[in-house]
């Protein structure tokens, strides 16, 4: 299966998808393109492993050459790994259920505009909520709101502060994230 990762961050899950292609923990996907709507650190990793970088500009109209090499390079499915552009309706709709995000809270809580970061942990603490964790979701027009794949909790302890919540949140979604692709390759799988 072949598969595209937006990116605007870090890129610590796209390192982690990285290795899991090429540990095997990832069987038969391949990362062929990472898309970028800014200048980070995922860009170096992508190029680090020889992975074709489209870069994007932020707040233009970028959706019509995305579609187009996506098709071009037959992309099966796109992982938004901490990409922080929304994505248009239309590539919404055509993309349906082929399009994934990762997300640091158990959807439907704190999620939507402006929730990402530590501000989904601030959040939780402020509220003295027990528990918390990280969910995969499809991607729909309604951000953060599309059907749930996969969702793992972890507790929130007395001491925790958003800093040491989002550590636990971001082993968790290294995890969810790589099951989530496992589970939608199988289906692919079964139905060919
Ligand atoms: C992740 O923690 C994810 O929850 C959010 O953005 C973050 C990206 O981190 N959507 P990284 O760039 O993969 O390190």
């Amino acid at each position: 299966m072949r598969i595209a990762v937006f990116v605007s961050g870090n890129g610590s899950n796209l390192q982690c998808l990285i290795d899991a292609t090429k540990n095997g923990a990832l069987q038969d996907v391949c990362i062929d393109l990472v898309v970028a709507d800014r200048n980070c650190l995922a860009i170096e990793r992508a190029k680090d492993s020889g992975i074709e970088v489209l870069q994007v500009e932020r707040k233009k109209y970028w959706s019509e050459q995305a579609l187009m090499i996506l098709q071009k390079k037959k992309i099966s499915l796109i992982v938004l790994a901490g990409f922080l552009s929304i994505i248009d309706e239309r590539f919404c709709r055509e993309w349906k259920n082929r399009i994934i995000n990762l997300h640091p809270s158990l959807l439907p809580k704190y999620g939507g505009k402006g929730m990402y970061g530590l501000k989904v942990h601030e959040q939780v603490l402020l509220n003295n909520d027990k528990e918390s964790g990280a969910s995969v979701h499809f991607v729909t027009d309604e951000v953060d709101g599309g059907e749930i794949i996969c969702q793992e909790k972890c507790a929130v302890e007395p001491e925790d502060t958003p800093e040491t919540l989002a550590e636990k949140i971001h082993r968790i979604e290294k995890k969810i994230l790589i099951a989530s692709i496992k589970l939608l390759h199988a289906k692919t799988q079964s139905t060919d």
